[in-house]
């Protein structure tokens, strides 16, 4: 919740309390605080009457809640009415018996203590009403699991069983809790209820043996006879009428309209298989209650003696049967009683008056004594094993302050009973406040209250108290008796202010008094109190060997109730008074330990009425609960007070100075905080040791904010926490990260180390099989000597020759490759030859055959040779077309084979003349555009002369006889060797052609001789040389 939603909030319950104040006039005010003439009676009764005829039965005095007895269902205790006020502050709501239980639980919750609740009101006012009604809620408010619904319907079931065995209908109230009931709650700190305790307190056993008119014994006597199933009756002997039991008829209405003893069997039938009887123990205990039944059936007659005698054996028989113990032993117990004579026990028989009383004595001591038996069965079963620190929440259930027409020692002690809760109240609000304000320092006007310590006194002193006198009277020996009791008591209180007798009154008071009367002046009212039976309840005497007989019941719960080691025989058991007053003074320590809350309950009618609102009745109920009091108390003080260091320790979040830590003293702290927090001056007060709040809403306000602040708290811790968590989870991630890369490095250094340890090994071994690597293959260089052959072969598959011409180009191998290297070389060539000659076409083959010819030729004997071998041959240097037609008819029948233009120099001046040479199949010809100049037939030839240097002439020597015919022709071509070759495989003659040096001479015609002289120079020239020879000089090639 933001801060704007919480002054939307305050603002709400601003306007509707406003709203409550405009409504004022029908239905009252929903708080007495609020009351502006706070002082008046009458204006409190006028608030409390409007709201109850409006239904409105609950009103506030600030925490304290008023609740008149509506004697009609109101519909306001649905599950929804529940969940309306779950969790919902004090006074957001209208007031609820729920609003008070819920504060309660967050309280208890929030500061982790122990609390009760204290409900109380004269009897039919609402009591046990009202605490069902907050048990209810717990059970449905308070967080459950299926263990703790089980404790839940245990803690609500134990209200039925307790009640049938406790509760009876009185003139007062048809559901009149006879017993004082404390219950405590248990809750876990999660606020889950897991267990209980139950304390009783005096039954009033009187109303087994006898009930006024108009009033019943114990309703579970009425439910076994009304709803038993029939074979149990049977089993138990009984009748399905009441009418046939004395004790169930004494006070003469055993039906009443406003009961279901039927349907309330069955509740109890099953309430007790729930709360864990065991099947013997249920039995037995139907056992009891049907034997106490007999018992009362159970009548004397006096023999001839005047001794009591059983008049009838039937019920002894059942009684025997019931309780399991022998029919003459029972007799005997019933009829007589042992008397201690000097060392011997004497039994001595009873007057039918005697047996009666002992009679009536055991049925009370039965059923009593099973009563505790059952609250402590069901302790057992509500008891929480568990041994972790619990809190409380007590509810008081006790009788409530009654005044019968006849009021006997049950009265009295059912009206001390309240006068020691009214002082615990005194003490607890009143005295204690008043005494606070004073020890605070707080300004404060005394407020006026009755102090009914004097009444407590009167009844409890020590020696003087009524209690003391009457124990005494008890104790004594010699004859006393009631009266004598009364006497004992005028003697000692006389002249006490709240006490009077016939004896002891004016005249006007004696005449509202009977002599065996005594009066005392509660605080509630004035009670008269009839002397009679006084001694009698209080001894509360069961003859020693009736106690005996018990002790020999088969009876599993009678048994437990009458033990065999009970120290009955010197010592006399407490009183029942005394007994009852300690059990009260442990009551007031368990509750004075505890923070109180209260319930006051008014009776609005006495005659269980709904909607009639007795003024008189009310108006005596208000004064003796001291509503009035308490509201004066309240208008003149603080409604909440808290020592600074629990204030500032609670809510020192609301304030930055104070959070976390307020390093002063709590009270400076505190000052600072509702400075903070903008409390008006007239809001609060600081005492010595503790701050006061006068408003509830501003402690609301403050409790709200806080409520908001816790959140934001919660909020930052859980992102603390979280962080840390994370962290935490981070560190360790971190941790095994480093811890994995860690044994990750290990591993690998390993794997390197293994890696390298292993290198090494290579490595030493490759180097011994290095140095051993020329000696015979062994051990230590086989592996080097594998790996050389390897390396080899794997270089040499990389660095093979990549053309035939390269075949020089082989890798050197070791030695001891070399072998196999040669095999590998001459493998390979002949590979890349084959390949080679596979690659070449038929034309690229004659034209190399050409060239392997020209090479034999001229290799190394013509120095411009080389530079030919480059250049191609071509089939023909002259295309048919450009040879001559006329020539080509001439020759053609011969083939043409090829042609090439040539410098023909003249035989006589060597004057040089462009010609064509052509070779047919049979002869060469020597062409001048249209004319052959020359025919020269290829058998007639005798050889072609070339000189060694780099000239390209060529003598064609011709052989002839006769003298006409030409001579040797002197030619110059510039494709000598390709021309030359082809002449050489025209002839088919190899050794044609003839490489001279220096000079070569040649038949200008027959007989006639001329010379051409070849030289090396500095350029190419061609002259005739002086001495009349051809002159051919060319340039030195330089050989590549
Ligand atoms: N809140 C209520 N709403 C309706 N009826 C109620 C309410 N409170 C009490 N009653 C009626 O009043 C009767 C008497 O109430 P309850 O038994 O609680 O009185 P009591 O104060 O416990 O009396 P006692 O002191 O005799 O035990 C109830 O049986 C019921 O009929
Ligand atoms: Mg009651």
């Amino acid at each position: 919740m933001d801060l704007e939603s919480l002054e939307e909030r305050c603002s709400r319950i601003l306007r509707e309390m406003e709203c409550s104040l405009t409504a004022r006039d029908r239905v009252g005010l929903q708080d007495f605080v609020l009351l502006d003439a706070y002082t008046s009676e009458t204006a409190f009764l006028d608030n409390l009457r409007k709201r109850f005829h409006e239904n409105l039965i609950y009103t506030y005095i600030g925490t304290l809640l008023v609740s008149v007895n509506p004697y009609k269902e109101l519909g306001i205790y649905t599950k929804k009415q529940m969940d309306v006020y779950m969790g919902v502050n004090f006074f957001e709501l209208p007031p609820h018996i729920f609003a008070l239980a819920d504060n309660v639980y967050r309280t208890m919750i929030s500061e982790t203590n122990n609390h009760f609740i204290l409900i109380s009101g004269e009897s039919g006012a609402g009591k046990t009403e009202a605490s069902k009604k907050i048990l209810q809620f717990y059970a449905v408010s308070c967080p459950s699991t299926r263990l703790l619904d089980n404790v839940r319907d245990r803690l609500l079931l134990s209200n039925p069983v307790l009640e049938a065995f406790g509760n009876a209908k009185t003139l007062k109230n048809d559901n009149s809790s006879r017993f004082g009931k404390y219950m405590d709650i248990q809750f876990d700190h999660r606020g889950a209820a897991v267990g209980g305790h139950i304390l009783s307190y005096l039954l009033e056993k009187s109303r087994v043996v006898h009930q006024n008119h108009g009033e019943r014994n114990f309703h579970v006597f009425y439910q076994l006879v009304e709803g038993g199933e029939d074979d149990l009756l049977r089993w138990l002997g009984l009748q399905r009428s009441c009418q046939n039991y004395r004790c169930l008829v004494k006070g003469d209405c055993a039906k009443v309209t406003s009961i279901n003893d039927k349907n309330d069997w069955k509740t109890v039938r099953k309430a007790l298989s729930i709360i864990e009887f065991s099947e013997s123990d249920i039995e037995h205990l139907f056992a009891i209650i049907a034997s106490v039944l007999h018992l009362g059936n159970v009548q004397f007659d006096a023999n001839i003696r005047g001794y009591a005698s059983l008049s009838n054996s039937n019920e002894l028989h059942w009684l025997s049967k019931l309780l399991g113990i022998q029919t003459h032993v029972l007799q005997e117990g019933l009829t007589h009683r042992k008397i201690e004579a000097k060392a011997e026990e004497v039994l001595s028989p009873f007057t039918t008056e005697h047996a009666i009383y002992a009679r009536d004595a055991l049925a009370k001591a039965i059923y009593g004594r099973t009563f505790n038996w059952l609250v402590n069965k069901i302790n057992e079963s509500l008891a929480n094993k568990d041994s972790s620190r619990k809190t409380v929440i007590g509810l008081l259930d006790i009788y409530g302050f009654e005044v019968f027409h006849v009021n006997s020692f049950e009265q009295f002690c059912i009206n001390y009973c309240n006068e020691k809760l009214q002082q615990l109240f005194i003490q607890l609000t009143l005295k204690s406040e008043q005494e606070e304000y004073e020890m605070e320092g707080i300004e404060w006007e005394p407020v006026p209250y009755f102090n009914n310590k004097i009444i407590c006194d009167l009844v409890e002193e020590k020696h003087r108290g009524i209690i003391s006198v009457l124990d005494e009277e008890c104790l004594r020996p010699g004859e006393a008796t009631d009266l004598t009791f009364l006497e004992k008591l005028e003697e000692t209180l006389n002249g006490h202010p709240h006490f009077v007798t016939h004896k002891l009154a004016d005249q006007k008071t004696r005449k509202t008094l009977e002599r065996g009367d005594f009066r005392l002046l509660h605080y509630a009212g004035e009670v008269t109190y009839s002397v009679k039976g006084f001694l009698d309840k209080n001894n509360d005497l069961l003859y020693r060997n009736i106690k005996d007989v018990m002790r020999q019941s088969q009876n599993n719960i009678i048994k437990l109730c009458f033990p065999k080691t009970e120290p009955d025989t010197k010592r006399r058991p407490e009183t029942v008074a005394t007994q009852f007053k300690s059990s009260l003074a442990g009551l007031t320590d368990i509750l004075m330990s505890k923070e109180p809350w209260y319930v006051r309950c008014v009776k609005p009618n006495s005659g269980k009425q709904p909607g009639r609102f007795d003024d008189v009745m009310v108006r005596h109920q208000v004064k003796y609960l001291g509503l009035m009091e308490h509201l004066r108390v309240r208008r003149a003080g603080f409604a909440y007070r808290r020592r600074y260091e629990v204030f500032l320790q609670r809510y020192k979040p609301l304030c930055p100075d104070t959070w976390p830590n307020w390093k002063g003293t709590a009270a400076e702290g505190v000052q600072r905080l509702v400075k903070h927090l903008g409390y008006k001056p007239d809001e609060y007060k600081m005492g010595r040791t503790k701050i006061f709040i006068r408003h509830p809403r501003t402690l609301f306000a403050t409790e709200d904010a806080f409520d908001v602040c816790k959140h934001q708290l919660a909020t930052r811790i859980q992102a603390k926490y979280k962080g840390y968590r994370v962290k935490g989870d981070f560190l360790k991630q971190k941790e095994a990260a480093t811890r994995i890369e860690t044994c990750w490095r290990g591993l690998m250094a390993r794997k390197e180390k293994e890696k390298r340890a292993w290198a090494v090994k290579v490595i030493k071994k490759f180097i011994k099989g290095f140095m051993t690597r020329n000696q015979p293959a062994c051990m230590d260089n086989s592996e080097y000597l594998a790996f050389v052959r390897q390396n080899y072969l794997t270089r040499l598959k990389d660095n093979l020759p990549k053309s035939i011409l390269q075949r020089n180009a082989w890798l050197t191998a070791p030695p001891i490759m070399q072998e196999a290297s040669r095999l590998l070389q001459k493998m390979y060539i002949r590979l890349m030859v084959r390949q080679y000659i596979r690659g070449i076409s038929a034309q690229r083959k004659a034209q190399l055959q050409l060239k392997a010819t020209a090479s034999s030729l001229f290799r190394g004997r013509k120095e411009n040779y080389p530079f030919s071998v480059a250049r191609p041959f071509a089939d023909t240097r002259i295309s048919e077309q450009d040879i001559n037609i006329k020539v080509l008819q001439t020759i053609c029948q011969e083939g043409v084979k090829y042609s090439v233009p040539v410098i023909k120099y003249d035989r006589n001046g060597f004057r040089p003349r462009f010609r064509q040479l052509i070779f047919t199949q049979v002869a060469a010809y020597l062409v001048e555009e249209g004319k052959v100049k020359q025919r020269m037939e290829f058998s007639s030839l005798r050889g072609v002369s070339v000189s060694n240097l780099s000239d390209n002439f060529l003598i064609l020597h011709i052989a002839c006889d006769d003298v006409k015919q030409k001579g040797d022709l002197v030619l110059q071509c510039d494709y000598l060797f390709e021309a030359l070759t082809r002449l050489s495989v025209v002839t088919n003659n190899k050794n044609l052609v003839k490489i001279v040096q220096g000079s070569v001479r040649f038949d200008i015609q027959p007989g006639r001789e001329g010379f051409v002289d070849f030289k090396s120079g500095s350029e190419s020239m061609v002259y005739r040389a002086k001495n009349g020879h051809l002159m051919v000089e060319s340039t030195r090639t330089k050989t590549r």
